[in-house]
């Protein structure tokens, strides 16, 4: 994002049997992705394990999803490399399970989740979101997981706590070194990440996340730039001050904390009106919080969008 510019850019009731199928075939599948990361990238054929039979959202949107192929293979995760092709080949250099979530800070609960209980806290529900990138491109994606709200609300914030920072796992002998400060991380305020429509995905497309798509768990949060939405998270951490994250950290005048999706309000080196969906040949108009207003503008009544980027 940082080293681009915009020329650059080329079932409603789940049923405990479901469920628990749908975690034994993560569980197996996670196995699969953990021997592939033992192999060459040529030699990566895990086969995409279906989560089961999925709660359908009323926060799904009806557009059309973007193809499988280009959700998984245009990719940011400058940690597996810059370029929108390098995750998808470079999945060899994150090995998604053994896999634990910690949620910790200010919370009277802290916890360690391995990835498999966090399965467990809440039926897993399909969400077709919206996704926009800050360089301009969206998709639809059917995302699967459960409220973030569900895990924070069970650690039991303390009423210190006002933001939340997110913190992606991070293997120096693998990773990408320098560009960004690494770990990854990112933040929302509390009530952002209260919020019905912000997500902890754990599958695409009814099947377990791929590694270059944050595997095993990533936040989702449709109504901000994709930035924003943090893969294969390590730690949620509940804290006192807004927290700054690795992008804002790189270039604070181009990526504020809110990062809210906003035609009005351009990034300085290109405009933010327009973008191009993957697959389609013209351009469409932006929306306001990424078409989200009616479900997230009251999170911002009476701020100034423009000072709050
Ligand atoms: N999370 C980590 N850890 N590292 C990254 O480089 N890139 C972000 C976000 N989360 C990124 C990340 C950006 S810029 C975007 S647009 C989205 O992931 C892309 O998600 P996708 O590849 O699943 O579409």
């Amino acid at each position: 994002m940082l080293i681009r510019t915009a020329s650059d850019i080329p079932s409603s009731e789940i049923t405990p049997e479901d469920l628990y199928q749908g975690r034994r075939r993560f569980i197996a599948q996670a196995g699969s992705l953990a021997l592939a990361g033992t192999l060459a990238p040529a030699q990566v054929r895990a086969a995409p394990a279906p989560l089961g039979v999925l709660t359908k959202s009323p926060y799904s949107t009806n557009e059309a999803s973007t193809h499988y192929k280009a959700v998984t293979t245009y990719n940011n995760f400058y940690e597996l490399g810059t370029d929108k092709a390098d995750p998808s080949a470079n999945t060899h250099r994150l090995k998604p399970t053994p896999w634990t979530l910690r949620i910790e800070g200010l919370v009277n609960k802290p916890r360690s989740i391995a990835i498999e209980d966090l399965l467990k806290l809440a039926p897993l529900e399909e969400r077709i979101y919206r996704m926009r990138c800050v360089e301009g491109w969206s998709m639809v994606i059917p995302w699967v997981g459960i409220p973030l709200s569900t895990l924070i609300r069970q650690a039991d914030p303390q009423g210190s706590a006002r933001f939340v920072e997110f913190v992606s796992h991070y293997d120096r002998s693998t990773m990408t070194r320098g560009v960004l400060e690494w770990p990854y991380t990112e933040g929302l305020r509390l009530d952002e990440a209260l919020h019905p429509l912000t997500l902890l995905a754990v599958g695409l497309y009814g099947e377990v996340l791929p590694v270059q798509n944050g595997a095993p768990v990533r936040l989702v949060v449709p109504w901000k730039y994709g930035f924003k939405s943090a893969k294969s998270l390590v730690s949620i951490r509940l804290v006192e001050r807004q927290p700054v994250s690795a992008w804002t950290k790189a270039a604070p005048a181009e990526y504020g904390f809110f990062s809210n999706v906003n035609p009005e309000v351009d990034h300085p080196r290109w405009s933010q009106a327009t973008e191009r969906r993957i697959g389609e040949f013209s351009k469409r108009r932006t929306l306001m919080f990424n078409g989200y207003a009616d479900q997230v503008a009251s999170l911002y009544t009476g701020m100034d969008l423009r000072r709050f980027y």
